[in-house]
């Protein structure tokens, strides 16, 4: 019906019936075209009271009340509302003097639209997000328009998701150095179009690896074993190879002791036998340099495998001596090697044992022989 009410044709119609039956078509079409007026928050608002003759004493209401914010009226019957703000919204009638309805409006107060702030993740090269912050609360609805381009393209549509303020591009033109995204919010009140320019390569950052696993392994006291998988978000293909950077500590030092690899598992050689350590890691586009690093994946606490018997390790060591020695060996085959190399390692109390046994028994033998020699002699 209402929408019916509102073609001109119509009103034409419905004014001229209503007008040869009743005495004024003014106050039918004031009634019947009733919907609602934004103004701006902190100024004064004026409110028509439909097409109310001049000199004719109108009385307004809001939500049916005769209570008012500070306003003063208009000779020809508009309400001016002084330095409105939120409190002055509502359903506003006019009256005519026998308590008639001429006119109602509902009134919402907002702002203007303002710059936004906007920020964009890029968590491979097939994807950018943007989201966005208003640098002022209109208080009113508002629409957004967004679009991207590379320098010297076409502009695309940003997806909008605007229940998250953010919006996407999938695939965009990476190659080109320079983007530029504009979005645009508008309301009842206005508009304002933000763009920013930014360098999809610099802005380049993986999410964190996931699945971080570090185990013990079983007779060695002061090894981990660290394991993960790439961020789901992360191609895997030979194209996009990343870097990771794993770092650990004893739970409790301040010092972290870092090793750097392409691939895992990755065995930790120095870790303090019979301490709880923290270990994490985080990743990296391993061939562009301007890209950041992704944030720390979550802390894993391990402990290395221990001697039950021997829980009370001897093995004291300052802090500051385990950063120095670490041997990064990033593959399978290489724990394979580092087990083997392991035999000869003087770091190993059982065969720094058995080394010290067979110097003692050449010496034994040495003088054993030299005695014999001077006795023959
Ligand atoms: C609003 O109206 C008052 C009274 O008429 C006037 O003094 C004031 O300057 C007006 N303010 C603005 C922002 O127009
Ligand atoms: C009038 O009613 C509207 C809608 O119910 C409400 O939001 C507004 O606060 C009311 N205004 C006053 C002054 O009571
Ligand atoms: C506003 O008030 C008028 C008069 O009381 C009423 O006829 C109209 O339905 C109201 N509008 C809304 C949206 O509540
Ligand atoms: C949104 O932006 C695009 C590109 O700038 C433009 O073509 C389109 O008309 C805009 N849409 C609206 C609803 O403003
Ligand atoms: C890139 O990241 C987006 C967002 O996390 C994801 O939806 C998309 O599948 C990723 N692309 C590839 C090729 O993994």
């Amino acid at each position: 019906m209402p929408g019916l009410l509102s073609s001109p044709v119509c009103l034409t119609v419905i004014c001229f019936l209503s007008w040869s039956l009743r005495p004024g078509c003014a106050q039918i079409r004031t009634d019947e075209v009733s919907g609602v007026q934004y103004g701006h928050m902190q100024s004064n608002v004026t409110l028509a009271c439909g097409k109310s003759q001049i000199g004719v004493p109108v009385a307004w209401h809001l939500n049916h009340s005769s209570a008012l914010p500070r306003h003063r009226v208009t000779p020809d019957g508009a309400l001016v509302l002084l330095h409105a703000d939120l409190s002055a919204q509502g359903n506003y009638s006019c009256h005519d003097d026998r308590g008639l309805l001429l006119h109602s409006v509902i009134l919402r107060l907002g702002h203007n639209p303002g710059l936004l702030s906007v920020s964009c993740q890029v968590p491979n090269h097939t994807h950018v997000r943007c989201s966005w912050t208003e640098s002022v609360k209109t208080f009113l609805p508002a629409k957004y328009n967004a679009s991207f381009r590379g320098t010297g393209q076409e502009w695309r549509p940003c997806v909008l998701d605007l229940a998250h303020k953010h919006c996407d591009v999938d695939h965009p033109a990476f190659w080109q150095t320079i983007h530029t995204l504009r979005i645009t919010e508008s309301n009842a009140l206005g508009s304002e179009t933000t763009s920013v320019r930014f360098r999809l390569h610099e802005l380049l950052k993986p999410d964190p690896p996931e699945s971080l696993l570090v185990e013990g392994l079983e007779g060695h006291p002061k090894r981990l074993i660290v394991s993960w998988k790439f961020p789901a978000s992360w191609p895997l293909h030979d194209a996009f190879p990343l870097m990771f950077q794993i770092r650990y500590r004893p739970q409790g030092s301040v010092y972290w002791s870092e090793v750097f690899s392409e691939d895992g598992p990755v065995v930790i050689f120095d870790a303090l036998a019979g301490h709880l350590h923290q270990v994490q890691l985080r990743a990296r586009d391993e061939v562009n340099s301007d890209s950041q690093w992704s944030e720390w994946s979550p802390l894993f606490v391990v402990r290395p495998w221990e001697v039950s018997s021997t829980s009370e390790s001897p093995e004291e060591q300052p802090e500051e001596r385990f950063p120095d020695n670490f041997f990064p060996f990033s593959t399978k085959p290489e724990i394979a090697t580092a087990k083997s190399h392991n035999s000869v390692h003087p770091e190993d109390e059982g065969n720094l044992g058995l080394v010290i046994l067979l110097v003692l028994f050449s010496v034994v033998i040495l003088t054993t022989v030299l005695s014999l020699i001077f006795v023959i002699w």
